[in-house]
This record gives structure tokens, sequence and C-alpha cells, in this order.
């Protein structure tokens, strides 16, 4: 059981440790200054590769949850919050980036700046919380 825990941990860390990777390149991304059409085609690259490790975040904290047999901390409550605000703004920055027109500089720029501030608000809500994660479980 001990073992299952601990595997089950790794993966989540795991995951954690990948997504905040992602999320450095992403934000790293959007600050270049490039041309949309090739910005877009590296954009949609590395947002797939976040919502898959999104996904599996969610999947490993599950699987931890269940081994665990839900006799868990108060922040795996907030840890299920912040990857429902995570997935809900990835859907609404999909809709944003879906309205950019092509073409239009303005749109394009303003589109940059609203999914930059949401990548960046996910590497510190992240951080933040594995770091009341860690200290509350010392
Ligand atoms: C932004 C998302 C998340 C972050 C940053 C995060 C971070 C962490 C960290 C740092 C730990 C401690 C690992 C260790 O002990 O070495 C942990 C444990 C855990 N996480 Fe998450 N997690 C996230 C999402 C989730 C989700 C979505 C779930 C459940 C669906 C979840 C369930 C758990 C559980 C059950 C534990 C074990 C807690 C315990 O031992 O009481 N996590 N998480």
């Amino acid at each position: 059981m001990a073992d299952m825990i601990s595997m089950a941990i790794m993966l989540h860390v795991g995951s954690i440790l990948l997504i905040l990777l992602l999320l450095l390149l992403l934000v790293w991304h959007f600050s270049k200054e490039m041309e949309f059409k090739p910005f877009s085609i590296k954009y949609e690259q590395l947002s797939l590769y976040y919502r898959a490790t999104l996904g599996a975040l969610f999947f490993t904290g599950l699987v931890v949850m269940a081994v665990a047999k839900f006799d868990v901390l108060w922040t795996v409550y907030i840890m299920v919050l912040v990857v429902l605000h995570m997935i809900a703004t990835t859907v609404k920055e999909n809709i944003a980036y879906k309205l950019t027109h092509v073409k239009d500089a303005l749109s394009q720029e303003t589109f940059k700046a609203y999914a930059k501030k949401k990548y960046t608000i996910d590497i510190i809500l992240i951080v933040v919380l594995s770091a009341v994660t860690y200290a509350v479980s010392l």
C-alpha cells in the first residue's frame, strides 16, 4: 500500500514539474516578437501538450486520492479548485484564440497579452499551492 501511494505521488509530482516546464515555455513563447502565423503553429503545439498534462495532473491527483482512500488534507480541495480554475481559463483562452483574426494585429496583441497573463497566473498558483502543501505536511 505504501509503495502504491508513493508511486502515485511520484506520478503526481512528475505531472506538476512537467506542467511547470510547459508553462514556462508558453510564457517565454508569448514574450517573443514574431509573426502571428509561425507563432500560432508553435503555440498550438505547446498548448496541446499543456492540456494533455493538465488532464494527467487531474488524473494522477484522483489516483493519489483513491489510494489514500479519500482520507486527505484540506489542501487537496484547494488543488481541485485550482485545477478547475485552470481548465475554465483554458476554455476561455481557447475561445479568445478562435476569435483572434489572423490579419488583425491589434486583436493578436490583445490575445497574446491575455494568454500570457493566464499562464503566468497558472505558474504562480502552482508554485504557491505546492509551497503551502509542503509547508502543511512538515
Ligand atoms: C495545480 C494543481 C496541483 C498542484 C500544484 C498539486 C500539488 C501537490 C503537491 C505538491 C503534493 C504533495 C506531494 C508530496 O507529498 O510529495 C500533492 C499531493 C496530493 N495531491 Fe495534488 N496538486 C494539484 C492537483 C491535484 C488534484 C486535481 C488532485 C485531486 C483530484 C490532487 C490530489 C492530491 C492528493 C490526494 C495528494 C496527497 C495529499 C496527502 O498526502 O494528503 N492534486 N499535490
